[in-house]
């Protein structure tokens, strides 16, 4: 075969470097180095028919080429990089997770399970599909990482030489961007009990301000992080939180419509710091309402996080306008297993869309959200095959989306109703209705969009108004029969 007479090492070597990054394959020099003794180290074993293609080798000159040993991953050299990059943050004593993953020990001793819960993409958690939207901190572990997890599992789980360690990942204490200009501490330690379901609390916070106030960043310290599973900042102007208490459990939704939002945390998240024109602004008199999603963690725990608002003179120049997709009008038959809500909205104006929000409780399964450009082209917008409640997060995009007046925005949620599904909250199943409740259910997509030319906003408002009376069943205005 002529192709082999060629140093099969060195021209492998250089295509590695070329490998387009559409399939999540990206090789570092460190594999290099790693494939130089192994030579095909870097292509995936389950797939060289796919790897052999985009190589644009014929598929039998992989196969003779693979057929080499190939030194197995060690636990210094190979696995520890990927832990301490993609997984040590959430699981490091103290965090979310149920244990830590930096120690050799900790590790070997179930690698297997790492091996399983990469391949399924269960960990680290990352709801989004890729090539459907690029969001910032995205949590996507590249193939080649999976496929060296699941090799060194294979492998006995060797430790290697511990000379090759690198240095354990550092955890800054403290508030990461200095000192906040305001803390926003809630009132009092909320205390969660050893065992039980998990609990969605609410806590209202007067921020007694006197003056309208212009946030650039903030930070969120969960207090105590191993119950802590995620928090949304609410702003409530019109104090209506406070009529339920201080504290309350609230599952869906805070019980009230806020005036104002600050965003989300969720663990390993890093402090967000808003685009410049975009500062959030604090109304005078406004409440800030904290939900929290607390896991109980087998021992009693109390907690009193904190969120850190750090401020600006400068008042933003742009909005953000929140374009809800969804539907109240949910109605599931038990036993039905792909019963759909689809909403839709085109803008009237440029818009560019900085962020999306999915919500849906448990039966939810898919999540997709995309936009019919003027020109007929479908662009993604967010895709989830597999929603999970307990990882709902806000999205934002590392580049914003430009939508163009004209755009229709499209969405459909998928859910199972069925005994099968086992995140159904019900069994049996039973009918599920739109509702807050955890065997309730809800449809909602938030497009986050800044309009182009701020000028164009009261025509955006008034467009979204129209699409309200819609959602509304029209209970204004019928059309005609
Ligand atoms: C954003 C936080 C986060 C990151 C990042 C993360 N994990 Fe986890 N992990 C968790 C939490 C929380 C749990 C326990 C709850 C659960 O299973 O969802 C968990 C559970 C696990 C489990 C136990 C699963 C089971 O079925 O018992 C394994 C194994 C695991 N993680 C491995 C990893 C590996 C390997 C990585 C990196 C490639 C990783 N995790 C990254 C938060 C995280």
């Amino acid at each position: 075969m002529p192709a082999l007479n060629v140093a099969p090492a060195l021209l492998l070597a250089a295509l590695s470097f070329q490998l387009p990054d559409t399939e999540g394959v990206r090789h570092t020099a460190a594999e290099f180095r790693q494939s130089r003794a192994g030579v095909l180290a870097f292509v995936p074993a389950d797939a060289p028919a796919a790897s052999a293609r985009r190589l644009g080798l014929p598929f039998p000159v992989l196969q003779i080429l693979a057929a080499r040993p190939v030194p197995a991953p060690t636990f210094t050299r190979d696995v520890a990089p990927i832990l301490y990059q993609h997984c040590a943050t959430c699981h490091h004593i103290g965090e979310v997770a149920p244990f830590p993953l930096i120690a050799y020990q900790d590790a070997a001793k179930r690698a297997k399970l790492i091996a399983t819960v990469t391949a399924s993409r269960y960990m680290p958690p990352w709801q989004p599909e890729p090539g459907c939207g690029h969001f910032q901190g995205e949590r996507r572990l590249p193939d080649a990482d999976i496929s060296t997890l699941r090799r060194w599992a294979e492998a006995g789980a060797p430790q290697g030489d511990p000379a090759q360690l690198p240095p354990a990942p550092h955890f800054p204490e403290g508030w990461q961007l200095g000192t906040p200009d305001m803390t926003v501490r809630m009132p009092k330690p909320f205390a969660i009990a050893a065992d039980g379901p998990d609990q969605y609390m609410c806590f209202v916070i007067p921020l007694h301000l006197t003056a309208d106030k212009y946030v650039r960043a903030m930070e969120f310290r969960p207090e105590t992080r191993s119950v802590v599973h995620h928090a949304l900042f609410l702003l409530d102007s019109g104090h209506i939180g406070r009529q339920f208490g201080e504290s309350y459990p609230c599952f869906g939704t805070p019980g009230f419509l806020p005036s104002g939002a600050l965003g989300g945390w969720t663990p390993g998240m890093q402090p967000a710091r808003m685009p410049d024109g975009l500062q959030l602004v604090l109304r005078k008199g406004s409440d800030l309402v904290m939900q929290i999603h607390y896991h109980a963690t087998g021992k009693p725990e109390t907690d009193q996080s904190a969120l850190g608002l750090y401020f600006t003179d400068k008042p933003p120049t742009k909005w953000v306008a929140d374009i809800p997709l969804g539907s109240h009008q949910i109605d599931i038959p038990p036993g039905e297993r792909a019963y759909k809500v689809r909403d839709h909205f085109t803008t009237p104006v440029d818009v560019e869309a900085v962020g999306i929000i999915p919500h849906a409780h448990y039966i939810c399964k898919e999540i997709e959200g995309w936009a019919i450009l003027p020109d007929g082209r479908k662009q993604w917008l967010i895709r989830i095959r597999d929603w999970n409640f307990n990882w709902q997060e806000q999205y934002r995009y590392t580049t914003p989306v430009k939508l163009p007046a004209d755009t229709r925005l499209e969405m459909e949620f998928t859910y199972d109703n069925s005994d099968a599904n086992p995140r159904n909250p019900n069994h049996p199943a039973r009918r599920v209705v739109w509702g807050p409740d955890t065997t309730d259910e809800m449809a909602g997509l938030h497009v986050q969009v800044v309009p182009e030319d701020m000028d164009d906003w009261h025509e955006l408002g008034q467009a979204l108004w129209g699409k309200f009376m819609r959602s509304v069943g029209g209970g204004f205005y019928r059309k005609p029969e």
